[in-house]
């Protein structure tokens, strides 16, 4: 087993308990994003054990081991996509955070994990002063030639004092997809009270385990991914660092995730109804106790058996299978499903940086949308299936030349031009 720059999870990091359920089990699994050059040597290729665990204290779902932050980031390929459905997502977001934080032009906003800038981009064009932090340096750099100043490190109580000596209290902090990343909550949290002006926002976006759950989307599931966040378990965690969830929204975005509104408590935000209505939800599900996570381990057993099967059975009969989308979700189900360019020829993906490289554990190539319309598949694998309406509108054409998608979650589904309408 790889031990270097990796560490298994002993104490919660949400609550300190050290009793964990032990829900799934994948082995080991090489980084999600570290996507390799065709050229390369690929036998020293680094994997690491994989797997998820909740606390029976709190019911944080956290994966097994930790890799360290700097190998995960510092050369991050993971590039926000400007896919239709994600730049109106960030239209969204950006007006619940004005509306809810009652932003006016020139307050402050700070993002957290801010990539290339995009959804700061929303916020300056409304007039506010913004600012990212990204500890990614090939992403701060993007972000910072298109005009948005970031910051190439990672958010600590530090670098948040160093950002309010400079720029004064952030009215928002946002953190999109990005607080599921981090390990050391105490310290971040720290640095969201040492920033927020008094009655700011701090703002998340997380995948929401109960969608992961009940679609058993395993994909999910990657070393990046430490926390896998129930509502219940979010307002623990705030209250013990003396912050206040008030509203939280259910959203679609990358398959089921929870927009979440924090406050300090002197603020006194009314707290919506819907915070405690998911809390009850999550505890009629039985979430609370082991056997609430029982359907999910057999959901994901039928997947890992089925979906490999299915693509074996299509490449039998003599098609041509290819993955749709290298996202790490991808990555992961092909790894975890143990699907290699045997039997799906390539995956497509618009992301430049992705193309012409392979993908990590499988080696399948990557290649442009271009290269897959002039050579496209008989079935295309949906690995991206968390776009997978805005895909299947955008390959309307393959699909009624006669062909096909297989989509993984719940459980493997086929999808041809007459199931789409
Ligand atoms: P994400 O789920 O992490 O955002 O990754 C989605 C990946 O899928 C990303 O690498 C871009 C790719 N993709 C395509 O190749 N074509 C598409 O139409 C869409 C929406 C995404
Ligand atoms: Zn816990």
């Amino acid at each position: 087993m790889n031990t270097e720059n990796v560490r298994p999870v002993t104490r919660c990091r949400v609550c300190g308990a050290r009793d964990w359920q032990e829900v799934v089990s994948f082995g080991e699994v090489p980084l999600a994003n570290a996507f390799l050059e065709p050229a390369a040597s690929y036998e020293h290729e680094p994997a690491y054990p994989l797997g998820v665990v909740s606390c029976r204290s709190c019911r944080l779902m956290s994966v097994t081991h930790v890799v360290d932050p700097e190998v995960l980031y510092r050369t991050y390929s993971y590039v926000t996509s400007d896919s239709e459905t994600i730049t109106r997502h960030m239209e969204f977001v950006a007006s619940v955070c004005r509306e809810r934080g009652r932003l006016a032009p020139g307050d402050l906003v700070v993002e957290l994990g801010s990539n290339t800038g995009q959804q700061l981009a929303a916020f300056a064009r409304d007039g506010a002063r913004v600012l990212g932090v990204d500890p990614a340096l090939n992403l701060a750099a993007v972000a910072n030639e298109r005009g948005i100043r970031t910051l190439p490190e990672f958010f600590d109580p530090s670098c948040a004092e160093a950002v309010r000596d400079e720029h004064g209290p952030a009215r928002l902090i946002l953190g999109r997809h990005v607080f599921a990343h981090i390990d050391d909550l105490t310290g971040v949290l720290a640095g969201v009270r040492a920033l927020l002006a008094p009655d700011g926002v701090f703002a998340i976006e997380v995948p929401y385990a109960v969608d992961l759950l009940e679609k058993h989307a395993f994909d999910t599931i990657y070393h990046e991914h430490l926390s896998y966040f129930l509502v219940r378990t979010l307002d623990t965690l705030f209250t013990r660092h003396g912050l206040r969830l008030f509203d939280v929204e259910r959203l679609a975005i990358h398959g089921g995730s929870l927009l979440v509104l924090v406050g300090r408590p002197e603020a006194r935000h009314p707290v919506t109804d819907i915070v405690g209505e998911l809390i009850a939800a999550e505890e009629r599900a039985d979430l609370g106790s082991d056997i609430g996570y029982e359907e999910f381990v057999r959901g994901v057993r039928g997947v890992r058996e089925d979906l490999p099967a299915l693509v074996r059975t299509l490449v039998a009969e003599g098609s041509r299978v290819a993955g749709y989308g290298a996202s790490a979700k991808g990555t992961t189900i092909l790894n975890i499903c143990g699907l290699g360019p045997t039997e799906v020829s390539y995956c497509t993906d618009t992301t430049v940086l992705k193309q012409d490289k392979v993908l990590p554990g499988t080696h399948i190539p990557v290649r442009s949308p271009d290269h897959a319309r002039a050579d496209p598949p008989d079935v295309y694998l949906m690995l991206a299936w968390n776009y997978a309406d805005e895909i299947l509108r955008k390959e309307a054409d393959f699909l009624r030349g006669g062909g096909r998608f297989i989509l993984p979650f719940p459980k493997p589904t086929i999808v041809s031009a007459d199931s789409v309408r």
